[in-house]
């Protein structure tokens, strides 16, 4: 559809203001994991509305199928544009063709996809997940003196955060032959989940468990509950590290159970709608638009949790 101003109708002397045609844009979002997810959806839906944008919002449930027929929907539809959190990587060539053939720009938030041709989104905005991974195992290798055994939680599987933060951990873990991931598994991004593969973890391999590293905070936090329960004192006797920098995780650290987490910002929207409107300007984008992150540890938590904003 076009964005052209409407002519006032004629009819009384003074001219009424040109009726701007809204901008209609569908959001297909993962779901409500985790409080990043849910400040992520908060960002883009309060700009929307800061922008008089009709923003038509559908969550997944963490379904890729479910996102699929979102967008197959806001097609149908003839948005101006979408906006596609995808859950997993891969299976989006056709949905994403329906879209190119339909000239609906697609813009990818925070995850990436694996597609046979780049031409089929036109940009994602996103953290370098792999740098994060990075991040946290050099942050671990320093606080360890570079010797540890390592319990992983990782994200959603078959998801870019989840591939790309083990992948970055990994590179930094093979420059250190101590420090070794003993066990690896998914808690699918959620507190709950995270809590019930710590409980295995601990149940299997006690007090061998000297790190623990999750592709989120909120699996973090499950895992601090675990280890807890286990009579184990997480940010002490078991180093914890996590990437999300959420609010709850700050607090996790002033309270001494978290040793530091990777910030992952979820707060997007405007550079979302900015984007949009570069691409309805006809501006040629670049493929990747970085969200920049740093580390936080204990150290400054305390300090620093009242600027936090998500
Ligand atoms: O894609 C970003 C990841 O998804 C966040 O790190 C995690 O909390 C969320 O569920």
């Amino acid at each position: 559809s076009s964005d052209k101003a409407e002519q006032p109708s004629g009819g009384s002397t003074a001219a009424a203001p040109a009726a701007e045609k809204k901008l209609v844009v569908g959001f297909s979002q993962v779901g409500a994991e985790s409080a990043w997810r849910t400040a992520e959806t908060k960002s883009i839906q309060g700009e929307a509305a800061k922008r008089g944008v009709d923003l038509k919002f559908a969550d997944a449930q963490g379904k890729q199928a479910q996102q699929i027929q979102a967008l197959t929907s806001f097609i149908a539809q003839k948005v101006d544009a979408i906006v596609l959190a995808p859950v997993v990587e891969t299976g989006w060539d056709a949905v994403l063709q329906q879209a190119k053939d339909a000239n609906i720009p697609v813009i990818l938030v925070d995850r990436g996809v694996k597609v046979s041709d780049d031409s089929l989104y036109t940009t994602l905005i996103a953290s370098d997940f792999v740098e994060e991974g990075r991040m946290a195992a050099e942050w671990l290798a320093k606080k360890t003196n570079a010797k540890a055994n390592i319990y992983e939680l990782q994200g959603t599987t078959g998801s870019a955060p989840a591939i790309d933060r083990k992948k970055g951990f990994e590179e930094i873990l093979a420059k250190n032959p101590d420090m070794k991931i003993v066990k690896s598994q998914s808690g699918d991004f959620t507190r709950a989940k995270g809590k019930e593969v710590m409980e295995a973890f601990i149940k299997s391999d006690g007090k061998n468990i000297q790190a623990v590293y999750a592709h989120n905070d909120d699996m973090a936090l499950g895992a601090i509950q675990a280890l807890e329960e286990a009579g184990m004192n997480p940010g002490k006797d078991v180093i914890v590290i996590s990437v999300d920098a959420v609010k709850a995780a700050f607090e996790a650290m002033v309270a001494g159970k978290l040793n530091a987490t990777v910030e992952c910002n979820p707060l997007m929207g405007p550079l979302v709608f900015d984007t949009i409107d570069r691409v309805r300007k006809g501006e040629k984008l670049p493929k990747f638009i970085q969200n920049k992150d740093q580390l936080f540890e204990q150290a400054n938590a305390a300090q620093v949790i009242g600027t936090r904003e998500y």
